[in-house]
């Protein structure tokens, strides 16, 4: 970890209002808008509403009166969520070969890390750190007992892709767009699908029909990624049954572009071309809605995931950490 200016204070996030981190957040949107094409900004009315309520568990540094990093964490259940960390990228006469917004970031998640291992009630983190690049803070995770799993950001552009997926479904499955009707089947399709797969290890919620349920709600009803895009949004269903067969969840992240948040098929229905049916309705919706690209993410060791989605054009664009924690137990 490199050293910090002497004339800096770390404080707790809810002493602050939240204008006073109105410029780093700015920054920072210009940053998401510039290395993903996402616009941040109803993400950051959304943590501006929690700063103003002094509700965000986290970190700032303060130097010459002004908040130039903050690092902040959501908690559910006994498990916290490190949501973000993020420094404003220093003026150029000050910014020599050594990157000082980096030392900013890693004290601050030292900080916080310290706060959360300590604390008896917490028994698992996790953090997906989506806009750094991979690596930038694995040293730190790895020496407070996390393990890291990279992952993917992939980016297929959409222009020219005018004609709808030819793949025909076997009899007994349909494709339909997704209702509202269908949170609690999804839940349960997730549960399934993601049964001793590296991304139940990764997000948690993965593993319980409860915990899909929750990452749906957050998903479809409180945009806590990008804006649901019902009409970019489908399922299989087995016709016999109406369980779902499979899924692909859309939002919006920005004007230009669409993002699959969620892609899952039944065991028992794969290898027969659903998910590569999914995909491509999702993408030709997203272009008929006027984006120009579409993005996912995927971690690296879902290598038969990885391949369907180079085969249907997408190209990984950028790599991240994801990183978890878990409280041994006791003896
Ligand atoms: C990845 C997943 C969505 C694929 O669904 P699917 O309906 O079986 O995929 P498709 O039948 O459309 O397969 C399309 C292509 O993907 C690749 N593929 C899919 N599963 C594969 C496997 N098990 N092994 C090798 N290649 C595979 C192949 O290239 C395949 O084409 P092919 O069958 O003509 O060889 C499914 O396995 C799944 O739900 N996995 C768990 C959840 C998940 O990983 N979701 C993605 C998170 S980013």
């Amino acid at each position: 970890m490199q050293a910090l200016g002497t004339n800096l204070e770390i404080l707790d996030l809810r002493h602050f209002a939240a204008p006073m981190l109105r410029p780093l957040l700015e920054a920072e949107c210009a940053l998401w808008i510039d290395r993903l094409h996402w616009d941040y900004r109803s993400s950051a009315r959304l943590l501006m509403q929690y700063l103003e309520n002094r509700m965000l568990p986290g970190f700032a540094v303060v130097e010459s009166g002004k908040v130039t990093a903050y690092v902040f964490c959501v908690y559910e259940e006994s498990k916290a969520v490190i949501g973000d960390v993020f420094a404003l990228p220093a003026a150029p006469e000050i910014a020599n070969s050594a990157s000082p917004e980096l030392a900013r970031e890693q004290t601050l998640l030292i900080h916080l890390l310290e706060l959360l291992l300590n604390s008896p009630h917490v028994d698992r983190i996790e953090s997906q750190l989506l806009l750094h690049p991979a690596g930038r803070f694995a040293h730190t995770f790895r020496a407070a007992g996390f393990e890291i799993f990279q992952r993917l950001y992939m980016v297929q552009p959409l222009q020219g892709r005018w004609s709808q997926p030819s793949v025909e479904l076997p009899a007994h499955l349909e494709l339909r767009p997704w209702r509202e009707s269908d949170l609690a089947p999804a839940a349960r399709l997730i549960c399934e699908a993601y049964r001793n797969h590296p991304d139940s290890a990764i997000n948690d919620q993965y593993r319980s029909v409860h915990g899909s349920m929750r990452f749906l709600n957050n998903i479809v009803r409180y945009a806590g990624c990008g804006t649901f895009a019902t009409q970019a949004s489908f399922v299989v269903v087995e016709r016999a049954s109406r369980e779902l067969a499979g899924l692909v969840l859309g939002s919006r992240v920005s004007d230009r572009s669409g993002h699959l948040t969620q892609v899952c098929v039944h065991p028992a229905f794969r290898r027969r071309g659903v998910a590569r049916l999914l995909l491509g309705q999702a993408a030709f919706s997203f272009m008929r809605l006027g984006a120009a690209e579409i993005s996912l993410t995927v971690t690296e060791a879902n290598t038969e995931a990885i391949r369907l989605y180079s085969d249907e054009g997408y190209r990984c664009a950028h790599t991240f950490d994801a990183a978890v924690w878990r409280r041994a137990a006791s003896a």
